[in-house]
């Protein structure tokens, strides 16, 4: 056998040998395949992320809405009895603009002369008419606060 044989035969037997051992060798999946099951999201409801608006009111004033129930309720009060909400008289002075007077009334400032007129009516009498308004003294000091500022709105 001459050398350039010698050496294919080498060669052949190589190939031969890294396929048989390429083809012998048993490919062992070392995981099953898992079919992809992904989990549905749970919808989550978020919370408004708006802000929330600052009070437009100041919690230590009154509530005009409230004030207003008072105002026209006949059981309670019934201002509307004897005042407008207009400038008209009735039996007392219309009360339209009245928080803007109030203060110019007496030494008192607007709210506290309004006060006195509910609690003490008769303490000035307004447009020198007769001491004929009742007095409000039952109020709450929140039925006050609630009052003025509905007063505030009329003007
Ligand atoms: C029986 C009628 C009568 C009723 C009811 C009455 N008032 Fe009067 N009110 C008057 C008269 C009269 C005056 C003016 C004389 C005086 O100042 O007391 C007056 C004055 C006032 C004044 C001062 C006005 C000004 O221009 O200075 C205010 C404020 C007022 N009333 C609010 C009220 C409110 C609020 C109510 C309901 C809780 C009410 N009144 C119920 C008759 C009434």
């Amino acid at each position: 056998m001459s050398g350039k044989y010698k050496y294919l035969l080498i060669v052949a037997s190589l190939v031969a040998l890294t396929v048989i051992a390429a083809c012998s060798e048993e490919q062992v999946p070392t995981q099953e395949p898992v079919e992809f099951q992904p989990t549905e999201a749970v919808a989550v409801e978020r919370p408004d992320s708006e802000p929330e608006a600052p009070p437009t009111q100041d919690v230590s004033a009154g509530d005009a809405t409230v004030g207003q129930e008072l105002f026209n309720s006949n059981s309670i009060s019934a201002c509307t009895a004897c005042h407008s909400t207009g400038d008209n008289k009735i039996v007392g002075p219309g009360l339209l603009g009245i928080y803007e007077r109030a203060g110019d009334r007496t030494s008192l400032d607007a709210d506290a002369y309004i006060e006195q007129s509910l609690r003490e009516p008769a303490a000035f009498l307004a447009d020198d008419l007769p001491a004929i308004m009742p007095s409000f003294d039952q109020f709450s000091d929140d039925d006050v606060k609630n009052l003025i500022a509905y007063l505030k709105t009329l003007k």
